[in-house]
């Protein structure tokens, strides 16, 4: 097999005639200034794709930043406020059905509620309303129940806060704050 290489400029790689280039490359021909000429732009494609991606993705995570920013995490009622007496906890899921939280209520009867994934590597934390603590089995990791704050063990961030509303004999979820401090 041969290649008319009389026009267009095609030229072996190391610049030599046809007649001196070894069998392989005269059977497999590659005209190489073709072949740098696609891969450039097959390359040039692959940026503009990828660049694409990168944009697409970008602007997924701003809007969702932005969501979050907003608080437009839909309300939700989560409880009936008769459902959990002073001390006692239960637990919901917000804001997707992936998302575990705990609700507890203290003893003077007010709610709070916090994601249920621990901090340090989201094991499902459990309420101790008696001793004000949430603790965590795993690593025996404990925070704050007042504030989700961790007290002791590995955790060092504290749990998502889940702001609540009470009305109507419901206790609502109304967004979940994630916290680094
Ligand atoms: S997962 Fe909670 S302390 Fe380690």
């Amino acid at each position: 097999m041969s290649v008319d290489r009389s026009e267009g400029g095609g030229r072996f790689p190391d610049g030599r005639p046809e007649a001196e280039q070894p069998a392989w490359r005269r059977d497999f021909p590659i005209d190489a200034a073709q072949d740098a000429y696609v891969a450039r732009r097959d390359y040039a494609k692959f940026l503009v794709l990828t660049s694409f991606g990168f944009v697409v993705g970008q602007f997924g995570i701003a809007v969702a930043g932005l969501r979050r920013a907003l608080g437009r995490t839909p309300a939700r009622e989560i409880a009936r406020v008769d459902d959990v007496p002073p001390g006692g906890a239960a637990i919901f899921h917000y804001p997707g059905p992936d998302d575990p939280c705990l609700l507890v209520r203290a003893e003077d009867g007010s709610f709070l509620a916090y994601g249920q994934k621990c901090t340090h590597l989201s094991c499902a934390v459990v309420p101790h309303v008696d001793r004000g603590r949430i603790g965590c089995p795993c690593h025996e990791g404990a925070f704050d129940l007042a504030t989700g704050r961790p007290l002791a063990g590995p955790p060092r961030r504290p749990l998502p806060l889940v702001k609540l509303e009470v009305r109507g004999g419901a206790v609502y979820a109304l967004g979940v704050e994630e916290r680094t401090t």
